[in-house]
C-alpha cells in the first residue's frame, strides 16, 4: 500500500477549504445573479395607478357619469362600483342628494368578502361571518378587525366620478389609515 509521505507537498486542509470557498463562492454568485431576474419576472408589474386616482366604472366596465348617477339614485343609496386596483367600491349619496366626498371600499377587513349594504337596518353587514359596519364603514361588530378603507370621491372635468387614494387620518377612528 502506498503511503503519502507526512512531509508531502500536497495542499493541507486550511487550503482545500481555500479552494472550496473560492469554487462554490462563485457559483453561488452566479446562481444569484441568474436568480434574480427569474423572481422578478414572477413579481406582478405596478399598475402605477396608486397616485392619481381611477375612474369609476360600472359592472361592465363604463365610467360612471357624476349626473347620470345622481339622477338614477336617491338620498342614502350606497352603490358598488370598481374602484382603485379594480376593488369593489361603494359611490354614496348624502341625504341632500349630491354625492359624499368619500366612497368605501367594500372588501371586508376580516376574509375579503363583498360587504352588501343593507338599507332596512343602515348598516353593511357581511354575509360571510357576520361582521358588521356602520353607513360610513366604521366596524361595529367582529370578528373584522378594522373599519372598511376610505377613498375620495370626485368629479373629474369631463364629469365622471374618479377616486383618488385616501391617505389623511381616519374621520371615523381619529387614527392615521391602517390601508395605505
Ligand atoms: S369575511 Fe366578512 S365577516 Fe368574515
Amino acid at each position: 500500500m502506498t503511503q503519502i509521505p507526512a512531509s508531502s507537498d500536497a495542499p493541507n486542509m486550511g487550503r482545500r477549504q481555500f479552494m472550496n470557498l473560492l469554487t462554490f463562492g462563485t457559483a453561488t454568485g452566479v446562481a444569484l445573479g441568474a436568480l434574480y431576474p427569474v423572481v422578478k419576472y414572477f413579481i406582478p408589474p405596478s399598475s402605477g395607478e396608486s397616485g392619481s386616482g381611477v375612474t369609476a366604472k360600472d359592472k361592465l366596465g363604463k365610467p360612471i357619469a357624476a349626473s347620470d348617477f345622481r339622477d338614477n339614485h336617491k338620498a342614502g343609496d350606497r352603490v358598488l362600483s370598481q374602484g382603485i386596483k379594480g376593488d369593489p367600491t361603494y359611490v354614496i349619496v348624502k341625504d341632500n342628494g349630491e354625492l359624499s366626498g368619500f366612497g368605501l371600499n367594500a372588501i371586508c377587513t376580516h376574509l375579503g368578502c363583498v360587504v352588501p349594504w343593507k338599507e332596512s337596518d343602515n348598516k353593511f353587514v357581511c354575509p360571510c361571518h357576520g361582521s358588521q359596519y356602520n353607513e360610513n364603514g366604521k366596524v361595529v361588530r367582529g370578528p373584522a378587525p378594522r373599519s372598511l378603507a376610505l377613498v375620495h370621491t370626485q368629479t373629474s372635468n369631463d364629469g365622471n366620478i374618479v377616486f383618488t387614494p385616501w391617505k389623511e387620518t381616519d374621520f371615523r377612528t381619529d387614527k392615521e389609515p391602517w390601508w395605505t
